[in-house]
């Protein structure tokens, strides 16, 4: 029996702008969570420089950790009582993935989905941070003690290397129980939500096409229209979830529309069932407007002032850091630093 403390630890990246993906995947059970248990929720401006999108370009990064930190707050977290910081600035997190990097395996490395994607063709040009970005995010975990993490399906994977990195320290120092197993919390429709453009295709920040995906900060006439252009297939909507095999957009559509009304999937499908998609597309863009206009708004004002914002962020850090200080104090007195 595990005698840690529920303590939920989640994470975004700063690069490019946040999308419908990231709020239904993640930051909407982050919000639910807050009511359950204690959270910490970090900008992971650390991961951010792994790739080029966030490396050598200081202003871009901070405007964007700005826009994640505001993006939270938009959306629900409660800084009065959950703290938000960026990982830069608790440097408790790059000491326990150093030790974590001497941990983890190479094979287990090399089974990483996501680095093969990222790194594509170039892996010899990819920075080696991009290949033990995984072992940063376990130390991102641990370094509190984190029992459950809600995360989006695409970061699995990772969560299953985050436990077997805990479990190999727990055995190797001889302190069974010592971290905990994190939990992966990937529940509702949007744990996957998918490009506009491709119902085979994750939806991403990364796609060069804007037309894939709906960011947090499009204005009402943008998101309308990318909606309404949508990729679909040409039969009317579905009766049944058996009938959306082999039809991704639309499935992706109506799982979309779940998530953002807080339906269960068999009852949007049978709202809908045997109609156009036109009439579908329209109701689908009112709800997104009004689930996200307010907060793009909220946001907006946020941004307006990014002092008060930095403010926040290392309040949150100060007391980020006083839960990681004496875990991390723990682990190194475990593996033999001298103090
Ligand atoms: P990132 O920044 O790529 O994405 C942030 C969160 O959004 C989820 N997500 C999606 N969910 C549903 N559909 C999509 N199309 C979609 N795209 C992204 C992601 O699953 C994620 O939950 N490695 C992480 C950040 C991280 C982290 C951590 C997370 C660093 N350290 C510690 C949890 C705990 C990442 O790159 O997420």
């Amino acid at each position: 029996m595990s005698t840690h403390k529920p303590l939920v630890l989640s994470g975004m990246q700063p690069t490019n702008t946040l999308h419908l993906g990231n709020y239904l995947g993640a930051l909407k059970n982050w919000v639910r969570m807050q009511e359950e248990m204690p959270c910490l929720f970090c900008v992971v401006d650390m991961h951010a420089i792994t790739a080029d999108a966030g490396y050598g370009k200081p202003e871009e990064l901070a405007r964007a950790t700005r826009e994640v930190a505001a993006a939270y707050i938009a959306g629900g977290v409660d800084v009065s009582r959950t703290p938000i910081f960026n990982q830069g600035q608790v440097p408790e997190h790059a000491e326990l993935s150093w030790i974590f990097n001497c941990v983890a395996r190479l094979g287990w490395m090399d089974r990483m989905t996501q680095f093969k994607e990222k790194s594509g063709k170039h892996k010899e040009r990819s920075s080696v941070g991009l290949y033990t970005y995984p072992v940063l995010m376990a130390a991102d975990i641990l370094v509190y003690k984190a029992t459950h993490v809600p995360v989006g399906e695409d970061q699995k994977q990772h969560l299953e290397l985050a436990r077997d990195i805990a479990g190999k320290f727990n055995n190797d120092y001889n302190a069974p129980d010592f971290f905990p197993q994190p939990e992966p919390v990937i529940t509702g429709t949007g744990t996957r939500v998918m490009s506009l453009r491709d119902g085979t295709k994750k939806m991403s920040k990364s796609d060069e096409s804007d037309a894939s995906r709906i960011n947090l900060t499009d204005t009402a006439e943008a998101i309308a229209d990318k909606i309404r252009r949508a990729k679909t297939d040409p039969h009317p909507l579905p009766g049944s979830k058996d009938e959306l095999k082999e039809r991704p957009e639309a499935e992706n559509l109506l799982n979309i529309y779940a998530a953002l009304a807080d339906q269960d999937r068999d009852a949007v499908i049978a709202e809908f069932a045997g109609q156009q998609f036109s009439g579908f597309k329209n109701k689908l863009a009112d709800l997104t407007v009004a689930k996200l206009e307010p907060m793009a708004k909220e946001m907006r004002r946020l941004l307006a002032d990014p002092a008060e914002i930095d403010r926040i962020l290392k309040a949150g850090a100060h007391k980020a850091r006083a839960i990681a200080t004496p875990i991390i104090d723990d682990v190194k007195k475990k593996v033999g630093f001298i103090a």
